[in-house]
Parts: structure tokens; C-alpha cells; sequence
């Protein structure tokens, strides 16, 4: 029997690949990074063709690289960005124009007028989402309206739309398979969550032709083999989620009321809510958190746009660090931050204000204050935002969180990560595993193939490496109350 399982990542900035062995332990890896195109202020694009090409690329080397042959492989998994809106031609395979990413805000305005006719509790009822141009529909929509011919291709059922696993899937299978999964569909603003299926009140608000939409599969199947001119034999896709929930699946939170949260270029904390979709009032959205067989479970979710990306402004920005890591020695300088409050409000803020046209703000600077006072604060500021979407969190399910699973790069910063535990008043715990979106693909793929028995086998994989005490004495009221106020003044600023 095969003994591995590839996993495929493929993140917004890079594609990765790697191989577990069934202790759930990395045999090998291999990433590239891609390039971000940026046509015009607010825009952010993706060439389909260098995604597929990195990640192709990546899973020959990750494989390779382990000294295996394809036929140790299982079964593959795929975890994607996710909203990020691909639209192809069925005929030629290849995409009418560049991949229109998550970040991009193209479609703002029109979100902004649909909002307007009072369509936010409709959209929310069937979806869990709220209006915003993060998610796909609304970039399907100007992709038909500004590509030429396009929308003539779409009404005589020419295109296909998918989100980066249906494109990974239709490539990989040579154009067979054409499928996204549970998780991915209810991120495009035409999933209905409850009936799991598309809608069609939302395809015709929209405008969009249900033939280019892909068929839903679980999150947990086989949905297709890949191509035989690929790899020397066809290996089985048998895992798919979108990466914030596999990585929650990769870390185990499996029972309602666990919770993580990922630190990567933003900050994305989904809570386990179980089998039934409780719709957020408090500004998050309900996603579906998986699909196992015929077992759904639902997660409330916030998601923040800047997070490590404030530090990586530190770095290419205002150049007072040189690598993104000295951002810890340095905001030790300064024992606290002096009353500076940094909100990293780049690209408007995300959940719980969702305000598309706030802008990045530094408050509370006098004489005395230095980088390190700034670097403090950058930090602090990823803490703060996590905590209100927590505190959202707990409103929303009537639960007390105590204990916040976490992984991403930034939780390598101790000081981030104590601050984060002080500031939430609950632990922060990092599990042994690093690459837990990765293995989360990795497991709903072996779950799928027999690989892994069940749940509880996998279960027992998952231990933890650091876990940061809140200390109880913290002034987290003053320090609020100060955080509140700033954003407060980055609303304010784009409002006049
Ligand atoms: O919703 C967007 C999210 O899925 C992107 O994640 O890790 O590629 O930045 P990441």
C-alpha cells in the first residue's frame, strides 16, 4: 500500500507542496513563490497559468526530493486561497484573463450599492456572508462584464468558473473534472449553506450562468484521478478545503466551541459552531467549516486583512527593520508602547467593521517616541484585532473562549504571542505540527482513502509544542479603551 500523502498548498503569495508520512510527520517539501500583479491602486491580479505551473512544479519536487515514485503517493489534497476567481474557457483550457485575488477591491462600489438596496440580510440568510468585494460573485460578475466576448461565451456555456482547487482539479484531471468542495463554494457569495447548493435568486442578482459553476463535492472524496501524462501514474484527489478550513481541521478543532487562528498576511480565526449555521450578529461570517461524508459542521469566522503584512510594511515601508524577524528585538526596546497605537488599516478593515474605506492609522506619537515604539505598536495591533473578533465571537455563540489554537509565521514572536494571551485573557496554545493547513488537506484526503482510519486516529497526532499563560494583573481595559479610540480615528479619516 502507498505510504504518503501529498498535499497541496496553494497560498496566496506562494505554491507549496508537501509530503506526510501516516504519523503525520513532513517527509518533504517544496515551495515557490509567484508573481503579484497590481494593474491599478487596489487591484490585485494572479496569472492562472503560474499558479498551475509553481504548483505542478512544487509536487514533482516535493516528490522527487523524498526519493519516491508517484505510486507511494495515496492520494493528493489541495488547500487554496480562497475567493481568489478564476473564469476559463472549457474549449482551450485557458483563463480570459488574469485570476482577480481576494485583496482585490475592484468591485467595492458596487458591493457598496448593492448594501444600498438592503440586500445584506437576504445575502446573509442564504450565505452566512456579508456583502464585500472579498468574495468571489461580484468578481465573476465584472470579469463577464469587462472581458471582451465574454459574457456572449458565458450565455452559450462556454466558460467555466472556479475558485484555485477547481482550477488545480480541471488542470490535473486534463479538463474531466470540473468540482470545487463545500468549504471553497460557500465563499463566493452563490452558495446557499443551508439547502448546500447554488442559488439561484444570487445567480440572477448576479447575473451569472449556472452552467459555468462547478459541481460541489464533500470535503472528504474522491472527486477525480490526475491526468495519466503527469505523474507516471494516476493518483487519486481525494481531499479539498479552502486553507483556513483545513487549517482548522489540521488543528484538530473538531468539537463546537474550538478555535483557531492563522497569522499570515492577515489574521483568519474560525470557531467550530457544529452541525447548525448560527448566522453571526456581530459582524462575522458563517462558513461551512467541512463536509466528512454526510457530516457537515459549520464555523463562525473573522477574517483580518493585515496582520504580518504590517510587519512586512515595517520592513519594505518605513525600512526600520531589515527582516521581518528582527521586528521581536526590536519592539523589545521599548518596554511598552507608550500610548502608540498602530491600525493597519491598508486595505480598509475587515471583520468586525468591514469598512472598505478606512486607512491605515498611527495615533498617540509624541517626542520621545522611536521605531521600537512603532514596532510595539504594529505588533500590538495584530493582537488587537484578533481580540475583537474573539470578543465577536464569543457574542455570537455564547461562549467563553479560554483557549486560542494558533499557528503562521508571527506566532514564532513570543512577545506577540504572550501580549495576544495577556490581551485575550485565555491561552495561547502552538501545536507541535507547523504545517497544519497543509496536513489538514493532507487528512481529509487520507480520511477519504483509508489512509487514516477516522478522526480519532488522526486526533492522536496532535500534540502541543508552547502554550502562553495570560497573566491575569493586565491593564487590558486602559489598553482597549485606547485601541478603540484609534480606530476610531482611522474610520473618521475616511469619512471627511
Ligand atoms: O480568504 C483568503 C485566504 O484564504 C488567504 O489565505 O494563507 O493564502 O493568505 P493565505
Amino acid at each position: 500500500m502507498a505510504k504518503y500523502i501529498l498535499s497541496f498548498d496553494q497560498g496566496t503569495t506562494s505554491s507549496r507542496a508537501i509530503v506526510f508520512n501516516k504519523q503525520g510527520n513532513i517527509v518533504s517539501l517544496a515551495q515557490k513563490e509567484f508573481t503579484q500583479i497590481y494593474p491599478e491602486p487596489g487591484w490585485v491580479e494572479h496569472d492562472s497559468s503560474e499558479i498551475w505551473s509553481t504548483q505542478v512544479g512544487v509536487a514533482a519536487e516535493a516528490v522527487s526530493k523524498a526519493g519516491l515514485r508517484a505510486e507511494d503517493i495515496a492520494a493528493i489534497g489541495i488547500t487554496n486561497q480562497r475567493e481568489t476567481t478564476v473564469v476559463w474557457d472549457r474549449r482551450t483550457g485557458s483563463a480570459i484573463c488574469n485570476a482577480i485575488v481576494w485583496q482585490d477591491r475592484r468591485t467595492a462600489s458596487y458591493c457598496d450599492s448593492l448594501k444600498a438596496q438592503g440586500l445584506e440580510d437576504m445575502i446573509q440568510q442564504k450565505t452566512g456572508l456579508v456583502i464585500d468585494a472579498y468574495f468571489s460573485a461580484t468578481k465573476i460578475k465584472w470579469m463577464l462584464e469587462n472581458v471582451p466576448g465574454a459574457r456572449e461565451k458565458a450565455d452559450e456555456g462556454q466558460l467555466a468558473f472556479g475558485t484555485i482547487d477547481s482550477w488545480l482539479i480541471w488542470n490535473l484531471t486534463r479538463g474531466k473534472v470540473h468540482a470545487t468542495d463545500v468549504t471553497n463554494a460557500s465563499r463566493t457569495l452563490l452558495y446557499n449553506i443551508h439547502t448546500l447548493d447554488w442559488d439561484n435568486d444570487l445567480l440572477s442578482l448576479f447575473d451569472i450562468p449556472h452552467s459555468m459553476l462547478p459541481q460541489v463535492k464533500s470535503s472528504s472524496e474522491i472527486v477525480g484521478e490526475t491526468s495519466g501524462s503527469l505523474f507516471a501514474t494516476s493518483i487519486p484527489i481525494a481531499g479539498i478545503a479552502g486553507d483556513q478550513h483545513a487549517a482548522l481541521f489540521g488543528q484538530m478543532c473538531t468539537k463546537p466551541g474550538m478555535v483557531k487562528n492563522t497569522y499570515g498576511t492577515g489574521c483568519f480565526m474560525l470557531m467550530n459552531i457544529g452541525e447548525k449555521p448560527i448566522l453571526s450578529t456581530n459582524k462575522l461570517v458563517t462558513t461551512i467549516a467541512w463536509k466528512i461524508g454526510d457530516q457537515i459542521q459549520y464555523a463562525l469566522e473573522g477574517s483580518i486583512f493585515i496582520a504580518g503584512a504590517v510587519v512586512q510594511w515595517l520592513r519594505d515601508g518605513l525600512g526600520i527593520i531589515s527582516h521581518s524577524a528582527q521586528v521581536e528585538e526590536l519592539a523589545q526596546k521599548a518596554t511598552s508602547s507608550e500610548g502608540v497605537y498602530m491600525v493597519p488599516a491598508f486595505a480598509g478593515l475587515g471583520a468586525p467593521h468591514w469598512n472598505q474605506h478606512a486607512r491605515g492609522t498611527i495615533v498617540g506619537m509624541t517626542r520621545g517616541t522611536t521605531s521600537a515604539h512603532l514596532a510595539r505598536a504594529a505588533l500590538e495591533s495584530i493582537a488587537f484585532q484578533t481580540r475583537e473578533v474573539l470578543k465577536a465571537m464569543e457574542a455570537d455563540s455564547g461562549i467563553s473562549i479560554k483557549e486560542l489554537r494558533v499557528d503562521g509565521g508571527a506566532t514564532e514572536n513570543n512577545l506577540l504571542m504572550q501580549f495576544q494571551a495577556d490581551i485575550l485573557n485565555a491561552s495561547v496554545v502552538q501545536p507541535a505540527i507547523t504545517e497544519v493547513t497543509a496536513i489538514g488537506a493532507a487528512y481529509l484526503a487520507g480520511l477519504a482513502t483509508g489512509f487514516w482510519e477516522n478522526v480519532e486516529e488522526i486526533q492522536e497526532q496532535w500534540e502541543i509544542k508552547k502554550s502562553f499563560k495570560a497573566n491575569h494583573e493586565f491593564p487590558t481595559e486602559v489598553l482597549v479603551e485606547g485601541w478603540e479610540r484609534a480606530v476610531r480615528a482611522a474610520k473618521v479619516w475616511a469619512e471627511d
